[in-house]
């Protein structure tokens, strides 16, 4: 099989291809990815993949791409994905997530659709904050929670959904659908919540905490995710849309509270953490705990998500492997032993993005 995966440079893109490439090492895989300041080369280094630099948007690429290397199979990941982002600038995230996506389905369309048609699967990935957000008591989202998106980027990814959904029902495209929760792991970058946390306590720096951080979120690690992905691609149906979560319902401050714990315990371990990164607390034996501030809640900021998963566990078998516990301890270990990747992911305008945004929340 050809897969063509689009946003294979970004977090859950590369944990994808790199799951892929270990479990299917018959299968060709292409990566096409337009390297934004998401996107990171570094993290398929080592993996055999044809590595393709280009914008899902450049439909008479993407054509090229399915026709002449006969792709069978596109993983759609490729988009704007950080929240925080989308309210300062929300035009890139309808730009990617809804041109971006038609652009795709134009170009799948017409290569195979054409004539007799070719077998093929249009595989799309989406989130649970397209469903909006959830009152503590209410039950958990499922595959036939209305749409309620309610930032600019879950509005963009809705729109992505239900342009996918209707190149099934009125053209006949192959697609499929995963609706998935917050991914954590390898390779995210550090924007969101967890790896920010981590090199923020790693310096010094402050941790902050978005309102009352009373929110909750359900944490999925990236491989229970490519394990979910995988099961959708081979035993979903054409057409279904499948919620993948990680089982973990948690509240911010529970994760935070975690995190900070955690990187006590590692310099308490590891005197050499300490000559690695004399600027965090926890290498004078202050507890990380010190650095959490609390600044001004996201304009909009969803309470609660929680994923029942029961179809994807009934059709597909699919069932989250790792806890949170187990999931995070693997994440700090890994960020702790590769900070050559963060340390070239954190260029200059990065830093100056984090900068002003947390100036601007005080
Ligand atoms: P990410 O921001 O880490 O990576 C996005 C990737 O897409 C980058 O490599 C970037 O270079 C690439 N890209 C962006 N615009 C592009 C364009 N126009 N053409 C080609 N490539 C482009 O994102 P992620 O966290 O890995 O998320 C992947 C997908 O999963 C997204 O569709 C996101 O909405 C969805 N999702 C993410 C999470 C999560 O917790 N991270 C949860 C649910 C769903
Ligand atoms: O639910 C799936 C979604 O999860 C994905 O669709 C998005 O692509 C992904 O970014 C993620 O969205 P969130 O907004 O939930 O993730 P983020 O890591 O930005 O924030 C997690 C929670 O932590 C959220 O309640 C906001 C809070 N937060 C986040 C940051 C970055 C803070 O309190 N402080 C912070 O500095």
């Amino acid at each position: 099989m050809t897969l063509l995966v689009t946003g294979g440079a970004g977090f859950i893109g590369a944990n994808f291809v790199h799951y892929w490439r270990a479990r299917h090492p018959e299968d060709a895989i292409i990566v096409l990815d337009a390297l934004t300041y998401a996107g990171n080369r570094a993290s398929l280094a080592g993996v055999d993949v044809d590595f393709v630099q280009g914008d899902i948007r450049q439909t008479a690429l993407v054509e090229q791409l399915l026709r002449n290397r006969g792709v069978e199979t596109l993983v759609h990941f490729a988009a704007e994905s950080h929240v925080d982002r989308s309210i300062h600038g929300p035009a890139a995230f309808v730009d990617t997530n809804v041109l971006g996506t038609l652009s795709l389905l134009t170009a799948a369309r017409s290569v195979w659709l054409a004539g007799d048609g070719t077998p093929h699967r249009f595989h799309h990935v989406s989130t649970d904050e397209v469903y909006g957000s959830l009152g503590p008591t209410d039950p958990a989202f499922s595959e036939t929670t209305a749409y309620a998106p309610n930032s600019p980027y879950s509005a963009s990814k809705a729109a992505s959904d239900h342009l996918v959904r209707a190149w099934h029902h009125t053209y006949g495209l192959q697609v499929t659908t995963s609706n998935c929760s917050n991914n954590y792991g390898p390779y995210q970058f550090p924007e969101k919540l967890i790896p920010l946390f981590l090199i923020n306590a790693l310096h010094g720096r402050p941790l902050p905490i978005y309102g009352d951080g009373m929110q909750i979120r359900d944490w999925l690690h990236v491989e229970d995710h490519c394990r979910g992905i995988e099961a959708v691609l081979q035993r979903g149906r054409v057409g279904e849309t499948y919620c993948i979560g990680g089982g973990a319902e948690l509240l911010n401050i529970a994760v935070i509270d975690t995190l900070c714990a955690a990187v006590d315990a590692a310099f308490a371990a590891d005197p050499a953490l300490a000559a690695r990164f004399p600027g965090a607390p926890a290498a004078r034996g202050t507890p990380t705990a010190s650095l959490k501030t609390t600044v001004t809640d996201r304009p909009g900021h969803d309470r609660r998500y929680a994923i029942d998963e029961a179809k994807a566990r009934a059709e597909l078998g699919y069932a989250p492997a790792r806890d949170f516990a187990t999931g995070f301890a693997a994440t700090l270990a890994w960020y702790l032993a590769n900070e050559g990747w963060w340390r070239a992911v954190l260029d200059g305008s990065y830093r100056d993005w984090v900068e002003t945004n947390y100036a601007a929340r005080g």
